[in-house]
């Protein structure tokens, strides 16, 4: 018995994470030839969906990761945004395409944003793994989102519950401890 099996449920299994995030990847390999595209990936729950998207754009790109929390722990948002640790480079004049796991209320995107917005980019795109639209607390502009999922709490892929799960390679649902 695997480790996880009491706990989750596989809700998007491997392959078909797998195949949408190649999709994704070509999507994005039209839309920004040509163009200086930073990934910035969001830690630590975007993690994983980052370096597999990285690997399925046929374009020169960089990478950077900006530490977030906006958890005190268990399964609500606080609403309270911190940088825990914030990219290396200046992010004027580049093309940013901000990488995240999951859109939940919004309000961690929504401060992303706004901060990356006062470094004067020259432009400022969100590729969302998941959205759950049924929690949005604030409109925020999602412009690539590998799945909508409903109104339950997910792990793997990066996403976890109190640190745990993130290495499973599928989404699950968490169905309590
Ligand atoms: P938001 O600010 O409510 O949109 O939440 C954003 C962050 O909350 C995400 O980047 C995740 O780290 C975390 N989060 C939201 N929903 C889930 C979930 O279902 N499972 C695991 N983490 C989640
Ligand atoms: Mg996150």
């Amino acid at each position: 018995m695997a480790f996880f099996d009491q706990q989750v449920g596989v809700l998007i299994d491997e392959q078909k994470l797998q195949s949408r995030i190649r999709e994704l990847g070509r999507q994005l390999t039209e839309e920004y030839r040509g163009k200086e595209l930073t990934l910035v990936g969001v830690l630590k729950g975007s993690v994983f969906f980052t370096t597999d998207l990285a690997r399925s754009i046929d374009l020169p790109l960089t990478l950077e990761f900006l530490g977030l929390s906006s958890y005190q722990g268990g399964t609500e948002t606080t609403g309270e945004v911190r940088i825990t640790s914030d990219v290396t480079k200046p992010m004027a004049g580049k093309h940013l395409l901000v990488v995240e796991d999951i859109i939940d209320t919004g309000l961690t995107m929504k401060f992303l944003l706004e901060n990356l917005r006062a470094r004067n980019p020259a432009s400022v795109k969100v590729c969302t793994l998941l959205e759950k639209p049924a929690r949005a607390r604030t409109q925020v502009p999602i412009d690539y989102r590998g799945f909508v999922i409903d109104d339950v709490f997910v792990v793997g892929y990066g996403l976890d519950y109190g640190e745990r799960f993130r290495n499973l390679p599928f989404i699950g649902v968490f169905r309590g401890s």
